[in-house]
């Protein structure tokens, strides 16, 4: 859906949206095209592209806060979906944070030797929990899916080693109202739509990032110039270009998707990562700093050896 099809239901322009987000369109799933379809088709196309196969699942957690239903967790389909009958499945919930949460979690399984295998999923159908009539959300989302292949490995604990070298996690709940669902299971007994103070999540997503950016370099010893490709979650392009400077590193070192998914919450890290390394820009060896900010607040960043 292009800035412009949306234009024509709800009062905006594509020059607003592009301006303001960097945004110019976003996929919608189709009626009956669930989160778990999507996930399942980004899961099966990780696993294909890793040579391995479901059966060596050992771990499945999908980030979400979109699920298909209250319960079971959406990430049980996909382990349906996909046949991965050895796998534990579950769901994580920190919104846009959400895959960076659900990384930390698969990654901590595999060094605590309790998972070898892991798929981490990002999907989301953020389109069924928008208002579509509130022109300042409703613009800035998309649906989409992403995923990736954990193993296990001999590391020798430097920062040569591949894969993820260490997440950091942090939440403040006092922020619940800048950005929220206005229901739930428990609560309304609705789903709810999007609610968001988009300003002042702006701002304190430029501190916040800056704040884990930092912290995540700091546990290696690492300087801005020492990343080769910057993966931010994808809600807003001047936030992004803001943090890249802010780290002290150019704006060629960003991956961009938001001008063709828009915020995808969950799944936006996964996507531009597939993008990236489509693209040929993210290559084995390159060292990468992955960072979020989304609803709860939460907020976190890994760095990560592709
Ligand atoms: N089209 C046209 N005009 C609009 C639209 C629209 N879609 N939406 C709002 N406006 C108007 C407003 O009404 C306002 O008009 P006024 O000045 O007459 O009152 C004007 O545009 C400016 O609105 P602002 O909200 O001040 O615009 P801003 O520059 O702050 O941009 C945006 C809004 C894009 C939402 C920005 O604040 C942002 O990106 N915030 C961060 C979002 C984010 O990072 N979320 C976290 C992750 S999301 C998650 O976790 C689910």
């Amino acid at each position: 859906m292009t800035n412009e099809e949306l234009s024509r239901t709800v009062d905006t322009s594509d020059e607003w949206i592009r301006e303001r987000s960097g945004i110019e369109t976003r996929h919608i799933a189709a009626q009956g095209e669930f989160t778990s379809h999507l996930g399942i088709a980004a899961a099966q196309a990780a696993l294909d592209d890793a040579g391995i196969e479901a059966g060596e699942l050992d771990l499945i957690v999908l980030a979400t806060s979109t699920p298909d239903e209250t319960f079971p967790s959406t990430a049980s389909r996909i382990q349906a979906g996909l046949g991965a009958v050895n796998a534990a499945a579950f769901d994580v919930q920190a919104v846009c944070t959400g895959f960076i949460y659900a990384l930390a979690v698969a990654d901590n399984f595999i060094r605590c030797g309790q998972a070898r295998t892991a798929l981490v999923v990002g999907a989301e159908t953020f389109s069924r929990i928008l208002d579509w009539n509130d022109r300042a959300t409703c613009v800035l989302f998309g649906d989409g899916a992403g995923a990736l292949v954990l193993q296990a490995g001999e590391g020798s604990g430097e920062i040569s080693d591949r894969g993820v070298l260490s997440t950091h996690l942090h939440c403040d709940g006092r922020d619940h109202d800048c950005l929220y669902v206005d229901g739930g299971p428990s609560s309304t007994g609705t789903v709810g739509v999007v609610k968001m103070q988009g300003q002042e999540i702006f701002k304190k997503a430029v501190v916040r990032l800056a704040e884990v950016a930092g912290e995540a370099l700091a546990a290696h010893g690492l300087e801005g110039g020492d990343i080769d490709w910057m993966v931010p979650h994808q809600a807003n392009l001047r936030i992004m270009k803001g943090m890249a400077k802010k780290l002290g590193f150019g704006e060629e070192k960003l991956i961009v998707t938001i001008d063709r998914h828009a915020n995808t919450s969950a799944a936006s890290i996964p996507l531009a990562l597939d993008w990236g390394r489509r693209e040929g820009k993210i290559q084995p060896g390159h060292l990468l700093l992955l960072e979020a900010i989304g609803g709860g607040l939460t907020w976190g960043s890994a760095i990560v050896r592709w």
